[in-house]
């Protein structure tokens, strides 16, 4: 009986150890310590054994159990241990790993620029007034005194849809909206975009515009000077200054073309200024009488500047872009790269 409980014992330990996880485990000690185990066979054989010897027989097989119970404690334990560590492992967080970014996008040029002109513009005290793409012959034109067979309707091909209807050629137009719907004070910006039929380099048969106007009591050329001044420097920066120089609108009078002078060279002459440090930027002028009174507005009382930005030429200066069809071709390798 001893031989056999310390065979049963060696063999129960050898099994114990050569389990490589719980689940063979549990096997185990089924086999041995279940009700079928084989441990519990010796027990069940307890009857026939003499009196006399059960004491000592009964102490061995305890023995035995407690031995086993041990070992499987002590392997379960260490199974564990292993198998938390597995789990450890496969979950491990590399923090040196590079992360996976989600690519940002931006907004495209034309919006950047249109959006900071409108900042800056609104920090001045300007209202937006967004016009229709889809004007009259009459706003685009003659209430602008360019009334039919003006020369000066020649300066801007222009797309018809009928007679009467037109893609507009400037943003000009919706001074006359704004002056008709309300009296002065008046000080609004208007972008949008105008259509012309044009198309080289540097103009696109679609391009965006931003139009301003102020009327109000003794508005003068002066304050056009000083209010712009104060826009070059916040779009091109602090050394930025203007320069008008005369130029002819219908519905500006007296009517300037307004230069900056390069940022690039700082007015030494560069490529970008083709030598003559200033870089023409807008149309701009004191509103023509004649637009005044034709919206009812009493030009003894009042008087107004206008002036109107290309956005895409800003655009086109500011980020060092030399064909303007770059802005409308959806590029992203282009797009990307100009993120204010
Ligand atoms: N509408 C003019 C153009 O498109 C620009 C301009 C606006 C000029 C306002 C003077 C005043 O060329």
């Amino acid at each position: 009986m001893k031989e056999k409980l310390q065979k049963i014992r060696e063999n129960a330990i050898a099994e114990i150890e050569k389990s490589d996880s719980l689940a063979k485990l549990n096997e185990v000690r089924t086999a041995i310590l279940g009700k079928k185990g084989e441990l519990t066979a010796v027990l069940k054989g307890m009857k026939d054994v003499a009196p006399e010897e059960r004491p000592k027989v009964g102490q061995l097989v305890n023995e035995t159990r407690g031995a086993i119970e041990e070992k499987l404690e002590e392997i379960k334990k260490k199974l564990e241990a292993e198998a938390l560590r597995a789990r450890y492992e496969s979950e491990k967080i590399d923090v040196t790993m590079p992360a996976v970014t989600n690519k940002k996008g931006n907004l495209h040029p034309i919006t950047q620029v249109r959006n900071q002109l409108i900042d800056i513009f609104g920090s001045m005290g300007f209202e937006v007034y967004e016009g229709t793409e889809i004007e009259t012959d009459h706003y685009n034109f003659t209430a602008l005194n360019t009334p039919k067979d003006h020369p000066a309707r020649d300066m801007q091909d222009t797309f018809y849809l009928s007679p009467e209807f037109l893609l507009r050629t400037q943003t000009s137009a919706g001074q006359i909206h704004v002056m008709e719907a309300k009296k002065p004070p008046i000080k609004i910006i208007s972008p949008g975009k105008v259509f012309r039929s044009d198309d080289d380099a540097t103009h696109s048969p679609m391009f965006t515009q931003m139009e301003g106007l102020v009327v109000d009591k003794g508005i003068t050329l002066c304050d056009l000077k000083g209010m712009l001044d104060e826009l070059v420097k916040k779009i091109f920066g602090k050394e930025t200054t203007t320069r008008l120089r005369p130029s002819y609108f219908p519905f500006t009078e007296p009517s300037v073309e307004v230069d900056v002078s390069c940022f690039q060279c700082g007015g030494k002459g560069c490529k970008l200024c083709k030598g003559t440090g200033w870089i023409e930027v807008l149309g701009a002028g004191v509103v023509n009488n004649k637009v005044l009174a034709g919206c009812g507005i009493d030009t003894d009382e009042y008087s107004g500047f206008a002036f109107g930005i290309g956005i895409e030429r800003i655009a086109m200066l500011k980020y060092g872009i030399n064909n303007i069809k770059l802005l409308f071709e959806s590029d992203l390798r282009v797009l990307d790269q100009i993120d204010d």
